[in-house]
This record gives structure tokens, sequence and C-alpha cells, in this order.
């Protein structure tokens, strides 16, 4: 399918797309950007149209096919969700891939226990960052009352709050020096994205019968922890993908984001054009990015 890319957006994984030996592209030359939204140009699949309005997040775009960085990209159609009454082509690259992985590791959460009708509190890490900022938003969407944003950066907790968190903790403050195989339970459920210390540090926080989702590795791929977790306090972690998810289920949650999930706050969004796409990856490999950067093609 050929689609004229309006938008496109500004994930981890496109920072490490145009990284050498970043692991995204391994064959050249490819345009980068793993998440689109346009129009029809030309479909061999008649759920299609000319015209249609369509977005496409994650399978194999701009890593083995031509990404959203372009005028125009071609993709599979199976790989293409129709772009639902009520959000608009810029309202979906919003969220993009980073909220949809939100999305994917709050359900998955809710799978768990996770409800706003119990009073538990639940705690985003990387919250400056894309699925952070975005997870916290759809959270206080859905109701949760006692949503705890942690982030490194002491700059960003004005705008944690009116985003929804219900208060901001600093990674420094809430990781013990030294990790400890059990620590004090603080927290029910932890939405991760970030991986490394920050997760291995957390695990021994979370209450009996608690769970983790992990979907990110900014903060390093290793993850350390002791059995004692999940042998003595019941504690799950839940892996979250959001790059192979079946499409057959992908049309209900974009459904959800035109509709209860309608978050859109424009306090961490941002709006670049293709020349100042270094800057973004560059802050984004110092750690230093906050929110979503959206790619204005047309
Ligand atoms: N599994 C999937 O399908 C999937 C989908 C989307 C994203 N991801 C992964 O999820 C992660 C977040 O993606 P994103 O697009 O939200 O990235 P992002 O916008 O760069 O946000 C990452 C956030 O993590 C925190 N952070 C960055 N470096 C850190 C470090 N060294 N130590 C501790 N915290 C650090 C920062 O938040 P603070 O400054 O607020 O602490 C940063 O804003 C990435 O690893 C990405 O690859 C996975």
């Amino acid at each position: 399918m050929l689609i004229k890319v309006a938008f496109s957006s500004v994930n981890y994984k496109d920072m490490l797309a145009v990284q050498t030996k970043g692991g995204v592209i391994n064959n050249y030359p490819m345009i980068p950007g793993i998440d689109l939204s346009g129009t029809v140009v030309s479909s061999n699949k008649s759920k299609f149209t000319q015209g249609q309005k369509v977005i496409v997040t994650g399978f194999q775009t701009g890593m083995t096919h031509t990404g959203g960085y372009s005028e125009y990209a071609r993709v599979p159609a199976e790989w293409v969700v129709a772009l639902p009454e009520g959000l608009s082509l810029h309202d979906a690259m919003v969220i993009g891939t980073a909220g949809f992985t939100a999305a994917l590791s709050i359900m998955t959460l809710e799978s768990k226990g996770m409800s706003p009708d119990k009073d538990q509190h639940i705690l985003v890490t990387g919250a400056s960052g894309g699925v952070g900022s975005v997870a916290i938003q759809l959270l206080k969407a859905s109701g949760y009352k006692n949503i705890h944003a942690l982030t490194r950066d002491q700059g960003e907790i004005d705008k944690l709050l009116s985003i929804g968190a219900s208060d901001v903790l600093l990674t420094s403050d809430v990781l013990p020096e030294k990790q400890k195989v059990l620590d004090k339970q603080k927290f029910h459920y932890v939405l991760d994205a970030v991986g490394g210390e920050v997760a291995s540090g957390l695990l021994p926080q979370i209450y009996y019968g608690g769970s983790m989702s992990m979907c990110g590795n900014a903060g390093g791929i290793q993850f350390n922890s002791t059995v004692m977790p999940f042998i003595l306090r019941g504690i799950s972690v839940l892996g979250v993908d959001s790059v192979n998810f079946p499409i057959q289920e992908r049309d209900a949650i974009w459904q959800r984001f035109a509709g209860e999930w309608h978050i859109m706050s424009q306090a961490l969004v941002k709006d670049v054009v293709m020349e100042e796409l270094s800057e973004v990856f560059e802050n984004i490999k110092a750690g230093s990015h906050t929110g979503r950067h959206i790619l204005k093609i047309i």
C-alpha cells in the first residue's frame, strides 16, 4: 500500500535507527520512522480506499520497509489501521508507538488486577519521556487517582503534575543506594519504560501480589533481581511489545484513543520539521528528551 505521509513521530527506537549499529536498520538504503499517519494513495486491499486516512505503527515500518520520515511510504496493508473518527492525523502521532505502548502496558497491568476502582498506588517510570508522559495521561483519563510519576529531572515536576500525575518522585530519592532483596512496599503497580537499575531497584518495593510491566531499556538492558520478590510476595513482571502486537486487536485500542482516552495535552508535545530531527535524536541519546515530538511532513 502506498501512503502519502502527513506526520511521523520521534521514538527512542527512531534514535537507535539512525545510529551506526543501532540494531534497527540492517540494510541500506532505508528511510527511518517507525510511525506514520497519512492518506492512502493506492492499495491492493479492498479494506482501504484511495484518500482514506490511516495510521501505521510498528511491525517493520522504518526497519525493512520505508518509514515515516518521507513524503510517501510503502507498507503492507496488513500493518495499517484506519484512523478512527474523532482523531486527527496529528493526534494519532502524538500517541504513536510510545502512546500505543503506554496503552498496552496499562491493559497488561489491568489484566493483573490494576483498577481505578481500587485504592492502589501506581508508579510510572521515565515519566517525562514519550511512553511515560502518555501513560500518565491515559491513567488519569481512566480515573486512576494515585499516579506517581518517577523522573530524574526536577525541572519536569510542574509539567508532570499538569498532565495528571498526583505527585512526582525523583529517581534519586526512590532508588536505594544499594539494591535490597526486599524493600519497604510502596507501589501496587509499576509501569516501567526505563529498565536497568530503575526497574531492578523498584521490583523489591512492589506490594504483595503487585505487578510491574516492562517495555523499555532507556536506562539499560540489565535487570537484576533475586527470586525473593516472586516467591515471597507473588509479584509478576509482565513484558510488553508493541511492534508485533496483532493487527486484529489494534483497531479497538485506537478507538479508545478517539474516545475515553482522548488525552492530547499539548504540555509535552512539540512539532518539528526534518531539519530539527538530529537535535531531538541527540536529546534522546543524552537521556534529556521530554514528551512527544511530531514530525510534520505536509
Ligand atoms: N516494547 C515496546 O514495544 C516499546 C515501544 C515503545 C518504546 N519502547 C521502549 O521504551 C523506552 C522509552 O521509550 P520513549 O520513546 O518513551 O523514550 P524517551 O521519550 O526517550 O523517554 C525515556 C525516558 O526514560 C528516562 N531515561 C532516559 N535515560 C535514562 C537513564 N539512563 N536512566 C534512567 N532513566 C532514563 C527519561 O525520563 P526522566 O528524565 O523523566 O527520568 C526519558 O525521558 C525505550 O527504551 C524504548 O525503546 C518499547
